[in-house]
């Protein structure tokens, strides 16, 4: 039989085109429909994609649609990324307002056509926006799921592997806690160079400069590019699309609804996650320490009281 992965990506903009790009060249899905509510831009980015099909080698239909959600219908997997960017100097928490509004009309709208779907939430402030995602639409907690760990996790690897001076491919690191500059923990003690801890490598002082670096990742690029960047967010979240696709399983930090879990409940934080064909399979519960810890309840009371903006 011939089985057709069908993923929505909602909002053709830097991200979300960026992120149906990856899906297609690795061979993720075999469709992709792009949404845009800005007439002609899904269907011009979706064409053009489409016409590296045979020069890159894939198979993957790409589609692109102004605004018309039946052509969504019955996605397995949904993407929103619909929504205003940071510019330089913004913090992501400003964004709530307009974020929000788009937010929950797209939901709504992908709801209608795709009751069963699974939804990733890109658009910032990201775990304000899958809380809001997840009491718009009453999916159960395992299919929304909102991507920012997996960046900034790449991101983190990204400056360890340039501070010790070893292969990207060899390191393992996660970041938790919420997607902000004040609020994510990079968790440095976990982090290892093919299972040795990093801190063989790396000093106190240079341990705090790749968390610092990691933190202000986000804000460095929007700074170089005038606006958020979207190459790293794209492959972020088509690593997580495969793993819900392809039942992998993979161990991937994500914004999640906690339920007791690390202390905290009725919050969409960073914690890690095993995902697979069902979103959500389970949280993993890490033994922090008391600092770790600690941090972890000042992060959750930061997004908290951003969720409070939202006047649900
Ligand atoms: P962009 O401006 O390039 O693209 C956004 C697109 O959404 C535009 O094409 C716009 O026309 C479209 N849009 C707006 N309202 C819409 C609606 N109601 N329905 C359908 N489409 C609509 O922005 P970019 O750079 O792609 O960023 C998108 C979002 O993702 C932003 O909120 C940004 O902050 C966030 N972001 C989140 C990351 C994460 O790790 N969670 C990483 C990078 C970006
Ligand atoms: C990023 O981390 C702005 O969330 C966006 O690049």
């Amino acid at each position: 039989i011939w089985l057709i992965m069908k993923v929505t990506v909602v909002g053709a903009g830097n991200v979300g085109a960026s992120c149906a790009e990856y899906i297609a060249i690795k061979r993720i899905a075999s469709e992709v429909i792009l949404l845009d509510i800005k007439e002609g831009l899904a269907e011009g980015k979706a064409l053009d994609l489409s016409q590296t099909s045979t020069t890159l080698g894939f198979d993957t239909r790409i589609i692109g649609i102004t605004s018309d959600y039946s052509i969504t219908s019955n996605s397995d997997v949904v993407v929103i990324t619909s929504g205003i960017p940071r510019k330089p100097g913004m913090t992501r928490e400003e964004l709530i307002g307009i974020n929000a509004g788009i937010v929950k009309d797209v939901s709504s709208n992908i709801l209608k056509y795709s009751p069963n779907t699974i939804i990733v939430v890109v658009s910032n402030p990201m775990d304000t926006m899958t809380y809001l995602t997840l009491k718009i639409t009453g999916l159960p907690k395992n299919k929304v799921i909102g991507m920012g760990g997996a960046l900034d996790s790449s991101r983190f690897k990204t400056y360890l592997s340039k501070s010790i001076n070893k292969p990207s491919s060899d390191i393992h690191a996660m970041v938790i806690g919420g997607h902000g500059d004040t609020t994510m923990i990079p968790l440095v003690r976990l982090a290892s160079y093919n299972g040795l801890p990093v801190s063989e490598f790396l000093n106190k002082d240079e341990m705090d400069k790749v968390s610092k670096e990691t933190m202000v990742g986000g804000a460095s690029l929007t700074k170089l590019l005038g606006t958020s960047a979207w190459y790293a967010p794209g492959a972020s979240v088509a690593y997580l699309v495969d793993s819900i696709l392809n039942n992998q399983k993979k161990l991937i930090p994500c914004s999640v609804l906690l339920n007791g879990e690390y202390g905290q409940n009725d919050i969409c934080i960073g914690v890690p996650c095993i995902i697979g064909s069902k979103g959500v399979e389970s949280i993993v519960e890490l033994k922090l320490n008391k600092d770790e810890f600690n941090l972890f309840n000042e992060s959750s009371n930061s997004v908290r009281a951003m969720n409070e903006s939202l006047k649900l």
